[in-house]
């Protein structure tokens, strides 16, 4: 939806250290797809992107899980129950649901891993195959979401970069471990660039879809500034193709990115 809207905050959770998590009531929002986000005012002109972390279309309910990094996302931590947040969305492209018929790989990293909940959530009952899910972070403050999979079922394999919490490294191990017990799999993963360019290779020549969702700096939101292009196949003798992130993506095919 590309008008703005306010919706107000029913409740403020504070998951881990650095990170707030706002429920807004917004049955508008709550009918987003997993991978798609909104886009928030604060104060200024700007907006910043961010994630649904959950959709609860029957309640009317969406999420909004904030990592502090700067101004923008200390003002949207500030906010409490009561305040309402001028908002546009649900905007991009999400994640397309899983095929039913293949092993089912989710792999979040730092700021993507509420994406990634948002898929295991909507879809986790409609694929018979095994699921896996690999979470990772910096340090164990920034692995967020980790009771919540597990309350809906799921064992997360984690890692942190500094060895804090689940096994020392990235998210790479255990998903070359994976892919190679499970090569029919798909994969939709979130995070940063590294984390997505490694699986981009990690995943060639895999037969099931890869999806991959990008969390590019941005400025409209809507397809009009260029602030958020990335190289996209197919290339040109002119060079890459580009594609904008806010609404080609964020998710995009493995085989539409040039990493
Ligand atoms: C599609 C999308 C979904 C996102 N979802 C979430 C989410 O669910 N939860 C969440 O906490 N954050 C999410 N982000 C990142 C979030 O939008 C940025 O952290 C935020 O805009 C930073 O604003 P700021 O004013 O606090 O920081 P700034 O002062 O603008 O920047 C502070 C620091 O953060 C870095 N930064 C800023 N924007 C980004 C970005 N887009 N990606 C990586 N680093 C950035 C800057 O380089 C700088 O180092 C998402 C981004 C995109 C594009
Ligand atoms: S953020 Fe303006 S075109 Fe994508």
């Amino acid at each position: 939806m590309n008008s703005a809207f306010e919706v107000p905050i029913v409740k403020r959770l504070e998951p881990a250290s650095g990170h707030v998590e706002l429920l807004v009531d917004s049955p508008v929002l709550a009918q987003g797809k997993p991978g798609q986000f909104c886009h928030i005012l604060t104060p200024g002109t700007l907006r910043r992107p961010v994630s649904f972390s959950r959709l609860e279309p029957s309640t009317g309910l969406a999420g909004l899980l904030i990592q502090v990094v700067g101004s923008g996302t200390r003002w949207l931590s500030d906010r409490q129950v009561g305040d309402t947040l001028d908002v546009l969305g649900p905007l991009g492209r999400g994640f397309a649901p899983p095929r039913l018929d293949r092993p089912w790989l989710l792999v979040g990293g730092g700021t993507g891993i509420p994406p990634i909940y948002a898929a295991l959530q909507a879809w986790r009952d409609q694929v018979s195959e095994p699921v896996a899910v690999v979470l990772g972070a910096k340090t164990r403050d920034a692995l967020i979401m980790v009771k919540d999979v597990r309350q809906l079922g799921f064992e997360a394999e984690l890692t942190t970069d500094d060895g804090s919490q689940g096994r020392i490294g990235t998210v790479m191990a255990p998903v070359q471990e994976w892919l190679a017990a499970h090569p029919r799999s798909q994969v939709w993963a979130c995070g940063p660039t590294p984390m997505l360019r490694a699986l981009h290779g990690a995943t060639q020549g895999l037969s099931g879809p890869v999806q991959l969702a990008l969390e590019q700096r941005m400025g409209c939101g809507i397809g009009a500034c260029l602030a958020c292009v990335v190289p996209a196949q197919p290339e040109s003798p002119d060079g890459p193709a580009y594609r904008r992130v806010c609404t080609d993506g964020p998710v995009f095919e493995r085989e539409e990115l040039a990493f």
